[in-house]
């Protein structure tokens, strides 16, 4: 159960301190609300339909379960519908194999997206010209153009939409480097770093026959045709001597994310998360202007052609990768593959570095002395009520907002602002060159096969119905 006070058996002194360098913050969990002060009754339980029962959706709706009901489940591949069905409400929610049921059902308000990358843009714009809330995965999209159709819909029908970058969500690491960007701690920042560490590669991956329980047809959607491909995981000995967990490779569940088609690799699979927050950190320190260029370096694992993989069966996303992206009164964010995983922020008065596990520099050592305001943080996290684990916190928030109608911490706005640089930096890396971006338009410029790539064409009967 969270509370409104620090950690159970700690001071607040003491928690934060746990949390990475000793930071003496005395702020975020002294708030007067939490959702569970406001969702008390059964009455006001969420009923939930979840769209994609993989790792991440049922991952989230375990996070969730307090205040929800799962009343639904879709996925394409039967097995795994029933047994988030099984796991998540015992068997009582009902099962489809087609997302379009949940979508039809008048009972439920409130949807989780949880499907690979290539099909949420679809299934989110359905939704929301349905009448439903959605909490969706990162990335929304995996173009540009998908990104306009999403904002204009949802700025439309005013529906709820929560992005589940829940880095946003983490106090006190990044919600705390934010409030420090914020009150101009750091003074005026000229350059972020999101460092996303790399994707990996495969050997060949054999076509093999689809499992009865998959519908592959249905599983690509979207995407272009292709063959199911899998090959069994080869078990690696772990240092200590035991079988250590192996992957199989695929172009299915789960390493989808190392293929273009479904996917833009590392760069939104983590860009979603760090050039989220290195776009947050130069939004709030008053940088509204977007970039105007990016340039730089990658390397794939298999040949090019006019931006597209000339090999089809093995991983094809930037394995290595290193981008300058250049904003107006020479501000750089820089996406690279190989420094420490995490966020570097650097301003004219001072640096912090930030990721998962620590928030480090002489900006948080010298919180000892001078500690941030009490709503500081408050006002980086919109005031919206907080909770103490950030997967628990992103869905309060939404949850919150779905009965208030207040904006998401992650709202589609900010996320296709940031996801536009992620998607250059993919086109970049395909083409191999320098882009040059008008951000007021939402355009490339000055180069047309670089232009055609900010969107794609459907596969004839999927494309986003639009009502
Ligand atoms: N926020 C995070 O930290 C985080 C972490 C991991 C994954 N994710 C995101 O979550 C999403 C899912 O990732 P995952 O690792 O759970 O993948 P996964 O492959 O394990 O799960 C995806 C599920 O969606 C199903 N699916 C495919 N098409 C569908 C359709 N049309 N209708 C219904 N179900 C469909 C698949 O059969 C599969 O069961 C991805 O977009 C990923 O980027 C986010």
């Amino acid at each position: 159960m969270h509370t409104n006070g620090p950690a159970r058996g700690t001071s607040r002194r003491g928690f934060l301190g746990s949390c990475g360098t000793a930071i003496a913050v005395p702020y975020f969990f002294s708030r007067a609300r939490t959702l569970a002060d406001e969702t008390r009754s059964p009455s006001d339980r969420f009923s939930i339909g979840l769209i994609g029962a993989g790792g991440m959706g049922v991952f989230n709706l375990e996070a969730a379960a307090k205040w929800i009901d799962v009343v639904a489940v879709a996925d394409v591949d039967a097995g795994r519908a029933a047994a988030a069905a099984a796991k998540l409400s015992g068997g009582k929610a009902a099962v489809h194999d087609d997302y379009r049921r949940i979508l039809e059902r008048k009972d439920i308000d409130v949807l989780h997206i949880a499907t690979p990358d290539h099909w949420h843009a679809k299934i989110l714009v359905e939704a929301l010209l349905a009448g439903k809330d959605v909490y969706c995965e990162k990335p929304l999209t995996l173009t540009i153009d998908e990104g306009k159709i999403i904002r204009r819909v949802q700025k439309e029908t005013g529906r709820i939409v929560q992005v589940g970058t829940q880095q946003r969500s983490t106090f006190p690491l990044f919600v705390t480097a934010m409030a420090l960007v914020a009150e101009g701690r750091l003074g005026r920042i000229n350059r972020v770093q999101a460092s996303i560490g790399n994707a990996p590669t495969s050997p060949s991956i054999p076509v093999v026959s689809v499992p009865k329980e998959l519908d592959w047809d249905r599983w690509l959607g979207p995407a272009p045709a292709a063959e199911y491909r899998f090959l069994p995981a080869t078990p690696v000995m772990g240092k200590d001597g035991k079988p250590a967990p192996a992957q199989p490779h695929t172009n299915g569940h789960y390493e989808f994310r190392w293929w273009y088609e479904y996917s833009g690799g590392k760069l939104t699979d983590w860009g979603a998360h760090h050039v989220d927050i290195a776009s947050w950190a130069l939004q709030l320190n008053g940088q509204t202007a977007g970039p105007t260029s990016i340039g730089g370096l990658a390397r794939h694992p298999v040949d090019f052609k006019d931006g597209m993989p000339v090999q089809r069966d093995r991983y094809n996303t930037a394995t290595e990768f290193h981008f300058t992206v250049n904003f107006p009164g020479g501000t750089t964010m820089i996406i690279r593959h190989d420094a420490d995983n995490g966020v570097l922020i650097e301003g004219d008065k001072g640096r912090l570095f930030v990721n998962r596990r620590k928030l480090a520099g002489g900006v948080v050592d010298a919180l000892k002395d001078d500690p941030l305001p009490e709503a500081a943080v408050a006002r980086v996290y919109k005031n919206l009520p907080m909770e103490d684990n950030e997967r628990k916190a992103h869905w309060a928030c939404f949850l919150h907002c779905v009965k208030s109608r207040a904006e998401p911490i992650s709202d589609v706005h900010s996320h296709m602002k940031m996801l536009n640089i992620c998607h250059l930096a993919g086109i970049s890396a395909r083409l191999g060159r320098h882009l040059e971006w008008d951000d007021a338009a939402e355009q490339i410029t000055g180069d047309d096969a670089a232009a055609a790539m900010m969107a794609r064409p459907s596969r004839k009967g999927y494309e986003i119905e639009m009502g």
